[in-house]
This record gives structure tokens, C-alpha cells and sequence, in this order.
């Protein structure tokens, strides 16, 4: 099931009742993703041909690698290196203030820098060192059993594609941006690694409503998560550091901040827009690991 060039990685971790054999997951081969027409926002390229182009051609490369194993790197043009670089500028005073002192840390150690857009393959080569974590591209949204289910081989699903230049600030879809920007950094961090991981073998054994439960969990700490850090609270979730806008909300009066409560968050339902009105912030990484494994291991039984 796993293309050949991704090694199995043996679990650090363990939970008893992970029972789900390899044949329920989503096939790789033929993961199902949404186009880019069925998306439920806006898509500022959605309109424009060149940009479709080099979109599908961009997906063509991740679709390669669903056939192959083999991640291709990414030949982007100026343009597209400029999306990166405006984006990575206009969010870099905002990170200096309010992002998590780990994060920091690990996008300066995965080498992700403002003048060009990292490949999956390097970054892969370091997250494997680290803590086994790597990436494989992927063509766009899937859905969220899909997607979840794959973080139980420390897998994440990637798309290597950038958003349109009209909009450099905004993007209906995740991208390359949200990814390195956003998600990438914190697999170089254990806990929250053995986090995704729990994740992703909960979706594994997941009911239709668990799903649910572990997609809002996952929303509240993978994507909009903020965190208790050296007395000040400070963001580690992707759709919050991948955003100006998202940024600025966070760290402003008009967002309602609160203690994480696990039962609390599996069932707040939230909407999928790109301004978020409450956040929850944890006391470290290790906590959420710990509560996560209590939960998924109510699974199933
Ligand atoms: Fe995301």
C-alpha cells in the first residue's frame, strides 16, 4: 500500500486497543482529493487558465509520486517564488511576536527561509531525522477520514502547489505556503508528532461520529492550536501561522480565547471560515499527546 521509497516506521508509541488492519484505510493509490471547483470558498485562481495549468501540472507531479514513490522537486517559477517570498515577509515581524518559541526554532533548523520555497524532499530528509515525520505530496483537499488516517504512519499529505498571485494574503485550499509555513515545522517537535499520530490511528478506528470529534480536535489544535509558552500565549496552529489576517485576529481583543478541554473541543462545531472567533490554548504539547491517547483509546471497545 505504501509507495516502496517510504520506509515503514516502526511506532515510538503504542496504543493498546490500535487494532484496524492496513485494508481499511483509503487506498494511496487512488485517495480520492477535491477540484478545485468543488471547494466550498472563493478560488481567487479558479478563473485563470495559466494558473489552472500550472496547478494541474503541479498536481501531476503528486500524482507521480501516488504511482511511483518518488517525490519530484517542484521547478517554480518567479512568480510563484514571489508569492512565497511576499507572504513570508509580511508574516515574519507577526511570527517574531506571537508564534511558539519551538516553532521558530524549527523552521530556522528545517531551513525554511523567506527567499525560496522549501521542496517536501528536503524537508523530508530532516523530519526523518528527527522524529521520523515525513511528507508526501498530494493533488489537493481530501477528505477528513482520509487525510487523518494517514498521520498514523507519521505520513502527512502535502500539496506542493502555491496560491494565486492576486491574493497573496489568502487561499481557500491549503498549498505550499499553509504547509511550510504552517504545519511542517511542528513535526520536528516529539510530542506533537506522537500527537499527530494518535490522530491519525483514532481515525483508523473511528465511528462516522468519532471522525467528527477527532476533525474538530484537529482543527482547533493542528490548524487554529495556541499554546501556554514562557508565561505568554503564543500560536503553533498551521491555518493561525500561515495567516496574516488569522494572525493578527489571534492576538487581538476581538478573538475569545480558552483553557483546552478535550470534551469541550470534540464537540464545538465550528465553521470553515478564514477568521476563527474562539481559540483554545494548551499547557504544552505533551498535554494534548497525553489526553489524545485517553480519548482514542476509548475507540473501538
Ligand atoms: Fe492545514
Amino acid at each position: 500500500m505504501l509507495p516502496d521509497s517510504i520506509p515503514s516506521i516502526e511506532s515510538p508509541v503504542e496504543v493498546r486497543n490500535f487494532e484496524v488492519s492496513d485494508e481499511d484505510l483509503p487506498a494511496f493509490e487512488d485517495m480520492p482529493f477535491e477540484d478545485i471547483e468543488e471547494l466550498p470558498l472563493d478560488h481567487p485562481g479558479a478563473k485563470d487558465p495559466e494558473y489552472r495549468k500550472r496547478r494541474d501540472y503541479i498536481a501531476s507531479l503528486a500524482k507521480n509520486f501516488r504511482e511511483t514513490g518518488v517525490i519530484t522537486d517542484v521547478p517554480y517559477t518567479e512568480e510563484e517564488q514571489g508569492v512565497w517570498r511576499y507572504v513570508a515577509e509580511e508574516l515574519e515581524e507577526l511570527h517574531r511576536k506571537h508564534a511558539s518559541p519551538f516553532y521558530l526554532k524549527a523552521k530556522k533548523n528545517l531551513g525554511i527561509s523567506n527567499e525560496r520555497i522549501p521542496q517536501l524532499s528536503e524537508m523530508n530528509r530532516k523530519l526523518g531525522e528527527l522524529t521520523g515525520f515525513r511528507l508526501a505530496p498530494i493533488e489537493g483537499l481530501v477528505n477528513t477520514r482520509s487525510f487523518l488516517s494517514w498521520l498514523s504512519w507519521r505520513t502527512m499529505l502535502s500539496t506542493q502547489y502555491i496560491r494565486h498571485h492576486s491574493r497573496p494574503g489568502y487561499t481557500p485550499e491549503p498549498d505550499i505556503v499553509h504547509e511550510a509555513m504552517g504545519h511542517i515545522p511542528m513535526f520536528t517537535n516529539q510530542a506533537f508528532a506522537d500527537y499527530s499520530q494518535f490522530i491519525g490511528h483514532g481515525a483508523r478506528m473511528a465511528t462516522d461520529e468519532q471522525i467528527e470529534q477527532l476533525g474538530r480536535l484537529y482543527w482547533f489544535t493542528v490548524e487554529f492550536g495556541l499554546v501556554e509558552a514562557e508565561g505568554e500565549i503564543k500560536a503553533y496552529g498551521a491555518g493561525v501561522l500561515s495567516s496574516f489576517k488569522e494572525m493578527e485576529h489571534a492576538f487581538s481583543s476581538d478573538v475569545e480565547l480558552r483553557e483546552f478541554d478535550l470534551e469541550t473541543v470534540i464537540n464545538h462545531d465550528y465553521t470553515y471560515s478564514d477568521i476563527q472567533p474562539v481559540l483554545y490554548v494548551v499547557p504544552s504539547y505533551q498535554f494534548l499527546k497525553d489526553e489524545t491517547r485517553r480519548f482514542i483509546e476509548t475507540f473501538g471497545s
